[in-house]
């Protein structure tokens, strides 16, 4: 069997789908060939002139291509923060950690980056720093990601540029934050046209680094409601409707109690922390809210009203004590929910470890009083919270990994190009390695001493070992709870390889 990509397009144009042992596994993955055409300007398979690499994924070594994972949460400048956040929350942690260490990514016209081809004006650091961030999500297999940047402009250019040149897709924002009895002297805004105008002219510059968006996109980025100012909102609101399609828009929303009690005080005309980004038309389809911990039943109403998108970010939400979002009831109510890493309120760039942390916090969900969302009953109302018993609210490795593809996919409005690897979707994908089972050496009483280097090689990849008796349901499982960057052998956006593990 194999998997035809297009040269064109990087669009996948048939393939042939060898058995999976589980069929259930067929909408997410493939063991099967692709094929790479090397050869672009040829776009076609027939010629005799078309160099033809085929990539296949060996049994032997417990390979398997796989949708690449969709990060719609990230926050690139908080990178060299990833890790450290004590035992803060949100808003002192915003204070502590995160405003001092983006404002770092200011003009410093006195250290030009000194490559002619990226933009003026950014820092050095803020380039190699931003380097790290595409170079280690893609290592952990993100092909696409949805970028906070920081207020700057010229570096949240270079993240752009960044992100083009490795072929990461991705959506860049430049962070509004105008509101002065919010925002620190030293990091905001100057004024509400300051924000809007400095938006502008970072739409303007990755309109022209790509102008069909095939691969980098600008979203609007009000940081939150407490960072901005009611004028700003409402020029967001204003600014997405004057491109068409209307661009994308991302926040946070809900995600501690401390800030939903602030928004409240900050914004006492609405009537809900959902209705604050209403009111200035920042609802939409093309919206991404992250964490939405602590939304009512109203809110998610009209969540689900504006269809406007969540990112779930699990990790985040235990690192800085936010709560538990009750993924089930939004996939119940029929709201879209992908996954987020929140680096660095979250402390891994990787959503594999997203998908295990989406898992990992539904089973806490039923079992804590405070986790209790209205209009749900959970397991301890039922006086039977500490009985092992599967509740609705746990999420399965399976949904966890839909939520990093395909419900991503859909929270980023790409549902028909990315997430999968349907007819006519976008060969963004992974090539995962688990490692063959490890064998038994000559003489297994016999102290290793030089023979460990080669059972490394033949061996087991990473932490997941594999016995030679699990289904390729148990192997995913197994990928899912023991699995990191170390299994992913090689990385391609539209076609292209963008990283190989070396
Ligand atoms: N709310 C406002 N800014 C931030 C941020 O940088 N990270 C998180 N997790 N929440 C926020
Ligand atoms: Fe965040």
């Amino acid at each position: 069997g194999a998997l035809w990509v297009s040269s064109a397009d990087g669009r996948i144009k048939g393939f042939d789908w060898q058995a999976c042992d589980d069929a259930s596994f067929r909408e997410l993955m493939t063991r099967n060939a692709w094929v790479d055409v090397d050869a672009p300007e040829t776009n076609g398979y027939g010629g005799n002139e078309v160099k033809v690499k085929i990539v296949h994924a060996s049994e032997e070594r417990n390979e398997f291509f796989f949708p690449g994972f969709i990060d719609t949460h990230i926050h690139a400048p908080q990178f060299p923060n990833v890790g450290l956040f004590g035992s803060s929350t949100l808003l002192d942690w915003l204070e502590t950690y995160t405003f001092p260490v983006e404002s770092g990514f200011g003009v410093q016209a006195d250290q030009p980056n000194g490559d002619a081809k990226l933009p003026k004006d950014a820092p050095p650091s803020a380039l190699r720093i931003y380097d790290q961030v595409v170079a280690r999500t893609l290592s952990h297999g993100t092909t696409c990601a949805s970028y906070f940047a920081t207020i700057h402009v010229p570096a949240t250019n270079v993240l752009a540029a960044l992100c083009h040149s490795r072929g990461q897709r991705a959506f860049i924002g430049r962070v509004c934050m105008d509101n002065p009895d919010f925002c620190p002297p030293y990091y905001k805004d100057l004024s509400a046209d300051d924000s809007l105008s400095a938006t502008r002219s970072m739409i303007e510059y990755i309109h022209a680094l790509d102008p069909k968006g095939t691969l980098v996109k600008p979203i609007l980025t009000p940081r939150f409601a407490p960072t901005c100012t009611r004028p700003a909102l409402e020029g967001l609101g204003k600014l997405a409707a004057e491109f068409n399609p209307p661009l994308h828009i991302q926040t946070h929303i809900s995600e501690n109690t401390n800030e939903v009690a602030l928004v409240k005080e900050l914004f006492p005309e609405a009537k809900n922390y959902a209705d604050v980004y209403d009111r200035y038309n920042l609802l939409t389809k093309r919206t991404i809210l992250a964490h939405a911990v602590h939304l009512t039943p109203d809110e998610r109403n009209l969540v689900r009203r504006r269809d406007a998108k969540i990112s779930h970010c699990p990790a985040s939400n235990s690192a800085l004590g936010s709560g538990v979002a009750p993924v089930r009831i939004f996939l119940d109510e029929g709201i879209t929910v992908g996954l987020g890493t929140d680096v660095s309120g979250g402390y891994s760039p990787s959503i594999l470890e997203a998908a295990r942390q989406a898992c990992l916090v539904s089973r806490l969900l039923g079992h804590t009083k405070s986790f209790c969302q209205p209009g749900i009953k959970h397991a301890h109302e039922n006086g039977d919270a500490d009985k092992p018993t599967l509740g609705r609210e746990k999420l399965s490795v399976e949904e966890s990994l839909y939520l990093a593809t395909r419900g991503g996919a859909a929270v980023v409005d790409m549902a028909d190009d990315l997430g999968g690897f349907d007819e006519g979707m976008i060969w963004d994908a992974q090539l995962i390695e688990l490692g063959a089972v490890r064998e038994l050496s000559e003489n297994p009483f016999e102290v290793q001493t030089n023979g460990a280097s080669s059972l490394v090689k033949t061996g087991p990849v990473g932490n997941v070992d594999l016995f030679g008796t699990e289904t390729w349901e148990e192997k995913i499982h197994k990928w899912v709870w023991s699995g990191d960057d170390r299994n992913v052998k090689a990385v391609w956006v539209a076609g292209r390889l963008v990283h190989s593990r070396s």
